[in-house]
């Protein structure tokens, strides 16, 4: 039989958890503070781009396992299990704002069941769990840290099958308990205190952050000595204890995660004394990869960008995602915007400039609108749809035949062929 449970926040973590619960045979009621939202969500709409989402939400209204409702209080009074979800943004230092978190958690206080479970998915600096137990300030009630794991774009597939479950619990009983919600999914189930677990999710990321400038960096190598990153990396992936996956070369890491929780874990480490200077180098490259890609598409203009016509194919941070937050692409047509450049840009994910991060980008309706009279095309998102577009119509299209490939996407053979001077990432 399933349990009770309340979500506290529907953004991407909430409504895909509270979903995906639903989904396994709980009873999930889901509160968020946007009126209409929650109105949108009751009637089955999801606000975000997110495969499978659509899906289960409404498999679980219509089934009425999954309910939405405005303000934390009226989610939680027959909950045995309530998971914080709301945003940990970066603060004004770096460290995560856990103003929200603890928002929520004196909201929903005095309407918690005895015995009720908190659990936080957010990710928080170590040290929350003791801050929430704070601010419920409740004797009977008992806070576990459960991180998620999520990518953007296939976060329902990540949730139903997860390579660990991480519960980070000060007593057996409540974790046994809180491991029961997972039931039915076949992933290794890692027991831990709450400190362990909350460090587990940003030396996650950190790692996977580390990963990708790693091979940016080893990018920036392969153009100076003439060698080809594609090539390295499948030459060191078939070492098993370095395998291939998450290094691929880019426009630099963005998203709604890594920056935060990487600026957030050197802030951590700095308050315990340690200088993280390995992970602020990751960051550092991650800053200079986004000016390497603006400085190569600008040497590809013929030396400056001003009143040219740039067409920029991909604004989201990564491919199968209508997420713009901290997108590597934008910070790159901001930089070539200051340098005078005009931005005609095409994602299959937006259909017009409405949202305010787009302003002074022309948005086109497709990848051949963008490119016309353009000086330079620049992909800098991972958008599969690309490779197949027919480049002899880009071709024509365009002013001069020059491509920025900064995902190494498209076929250079073929664009080469077609009169195009091609440039990737790593790859000289
Ligand atoms: C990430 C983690 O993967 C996930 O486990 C965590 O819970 C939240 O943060 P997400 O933000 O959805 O998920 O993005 P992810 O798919 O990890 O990509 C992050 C960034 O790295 C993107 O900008 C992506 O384009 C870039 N990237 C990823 C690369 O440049 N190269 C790679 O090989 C992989």
């Amino acid at each position: 039989m399933g349990s009770k449970i309340a979500i506290i926040g529907t953004g991407y973590v909430g409504l895909t958890t509270g979903a995906c619960l639903a989904h396994l045979g709980h009873t999930v009621v889901c509160a968020d503070v946007v009126q209409e939202k929650v109105d949108a969500l009751n009637r089955g709409e999801v606000p975000i781009l997110e495969a499978g989402l659509d899906d289960l939400v409404q498999e679980g209204l219509r089934s009425g396992q999954l309910t939405f409702v405005m303000g934390a209080e009226n989610a939680v009074a027959e909950a045995e299990f309530v998971y914080l979800c709301v945003p940990t943004p970066q603060g004004e230092d770096g460290s995560a704002d856990l103003s929200y978190i603890q928002q929520a958690a004196a909201q929903i206080a005095p309407h918690l069941l005895s015995e009720a479970v908190v659990i936080n998915k957010s990710t928080v600096p170590v040290g929350s769990t003791r801050v929430v137990e704070k601010a419920l300030g409740r004797s009977d009630v008992f806070v576990v840290s459960n991180p998620e794991f999520l990518r953007e774009g296939s976060a329902v597939h990540d949730f139903l099958n997860p390579d660990r479950v991480v519960i980070g619990a000060d007593d057996q009983g409540t974790a046994i308990r809180v491991a029961g919600l997972y039931l039915g999914l076949a992933a290794p189930l890692q027991v831990t205190d709450p400190a362990s677990a909350e460090t587990i999710k940003y030396a996650s990321n950190a790692f996977l952050a580390t990963k990708i400038s790693f091979v940016n960096a080893i990018a920036a190598v392969c153009e100076a000595v003439g060698a080809d990153v594609n090539d390295v990396v499948l030459g060191m992936g078939y070492d098993k204890r370095i395998g291939n996956a998450f290094l691929r070369p880019g426009p630099g890491w963005g998203g709604s995660c890594f920056p935060k929780d990487s600026h957030a874990l050197v802030r951590i480490a700095e308050d315990a004394g340690y200088d993280f200077g390995l992970l602020k180098g990751v960051i550092d490259v991650n800053e200079d990869q986004f000016a390497r890609v603006a400085d190569k598409i600008e040497r590809m203009a013929g030396g400056s960008v001003d009143g040219k016509v740039v067409a920029v194919w991909g604004l989201t941070f990564k491919a199968r995602t209508d997420d713009l937050r901290d997108s590597p692409s934008l910070n790159i047509v901001g930089r070539l915007r200051q340098r005078g450049a005009r931005i005609q840009a095409y994602d299959p994910s937006l259909e017009d400039a409405s949202d305010p991060r787009l302003e002074g980008i022309e948005v086109t309706p497709d990848p051949y609108a963008a490119t016309a009279g353009a000086d330079v095309l620049a992909i800098l998102t991972e958008w599969d749809e690309f490779k197949w577009l027919d480049f002899d119509k880009v071709g024509e299209n365009m002013a001069q035949k020059r491509v920025v490939d900064g995902r190494n996407l498209v076929d250079r053979t073929g664009l080469v062929r077609r009169g195009f001077t091609y440039e990737g990432i790593g790859r000289s």
